[in-house]
């Protein structure tokens, strides 16, 4: 956390803002350029996970009366992930009841609680609608880039499972008690999975074991450097010249995760495969954090 107690960052009460966040790509390509916009809006999700994160860094209470007056604490999610971040904001919320800093008995407290360990439940199959499961075990949420749900799903099952230690508490499912150690079992079996122990016998994390994704849809990683192939390029051949060419990337994107396997467990190590085989930072995100954990 980069924010000190001299922050000077305001939420504005209000349910529904728009902040708009331009980013602007320019592709100029012989007589052709195009502009692309790109833009993204802050919600509710995202001012209650920065209230409870500013809240922490900086223990200033109007953070707090902002998470106490919030209507809408986003339910019982299905995923944690960077377009929706509500599960995040009821964990930490979740963690002031727990450490006492909050009543459990009044206000919204209880219901940020019970909502982020509904999520748990549904992950650990202990739920009233539980994620699926591929039948080599892995935590599956969506076709497009699943692996990104897993991580984030695990790294909450790591932290959750930390809050309750100290307090020697326990979560009660629909479908019985789940203790902490439940909890990083399930992160361990994930990363486990995520790292080779699959039907497959694959680490979906590249460069890490002996049989990896080769061919990441990653331009960067797919495309050889021009100190190595100075021959030029025309403008628009590259898809022909490397993306669409057979072959492993010629660059090892050490680390990153992919999309991952499909609800049988099956994965086609192809670069235009972009459910699949997409990396993504928000993919290896999460896993630093199990990882610091486990390791
Ligand atoms: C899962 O992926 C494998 C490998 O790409 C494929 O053969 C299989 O048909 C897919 N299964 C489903 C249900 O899509």
């Amino acid at each position: 956390m980069l924010i000190d107690s001299g922050v000077n960052l305001r939420i504005v009460q209000t349910n529904h803002i728009f902040f708009f966040f331009f980013f602007f790509f320019f592709f100029f390509c012989g007589q052709n350029s195009k502009i692309v916009l790109f833009f993204f809006f802050v919600d509710q999700d995202e001012l209650l996970w920065a209230a409870a994160w500013l809240h922490r860094a900086t223990d200033d209470k109007s953070y707090l009366d902002y998470l106490g007056q919030a209507g809408n604490t986003g339910g019982a999610r299905t995923e944690f992930s960077w377009d929706d971040k509500f599960v995040g904001a009821q964990v930490l919320v979740a963690k002031l009841v727990l450490e006492g800093k909050v009543p459990a008995d009044s206000g919204p407290w209880s219901q940020y609680k019970n909502q982020a360990e509904q999520f748990i439940c549904s992950c650990i199959q202990k739920g009233n609608s539980n994620v699926k499961k591929t039948p080599g075990g892995l935590l599956w949420f969506l076709p497009f880039n699943n692996l990104q749900y897993t991580t984030t799903a695990t790294l909450i099952a790591t932290v959750y499972s930390e809050y309750l230690s100290p307090k020697r508490a326990s979560i009660q499912c629909s479908g019985g008690i789940v203790q902490s150690s439940a909890l990083l079992d399930l992160a361990r079996s994930q990363v486990d999975y995520i790292l080779g122990s699959n039907p497959n016998g694959m680490s979906y994390m590249v460069g890490f074991g002996s049989k990896y994704p080769t061919q990441v849809h990653h331009r960067g990683a797919s495309i050889v450097s021009i100190k190595k192939d100075p021959s030029p390029v025309a403008c628009q051949a590259g898809f022909d010249a490397w993306f669409n060419m057979n072959a492993p990337n010629p660059n090892v994107l050490d680390g990153a995760i992919v999309g991952g396997p499909n609800d049988s467990d099956g994965y086609t190590d192809s670069r235009s495969n972009f459910q699949m085989a997409e990396a993504a930072t928000v993919n290896t995100a999460p896993l630093v954090g199990v990882l610091a954990k486990l390791a």
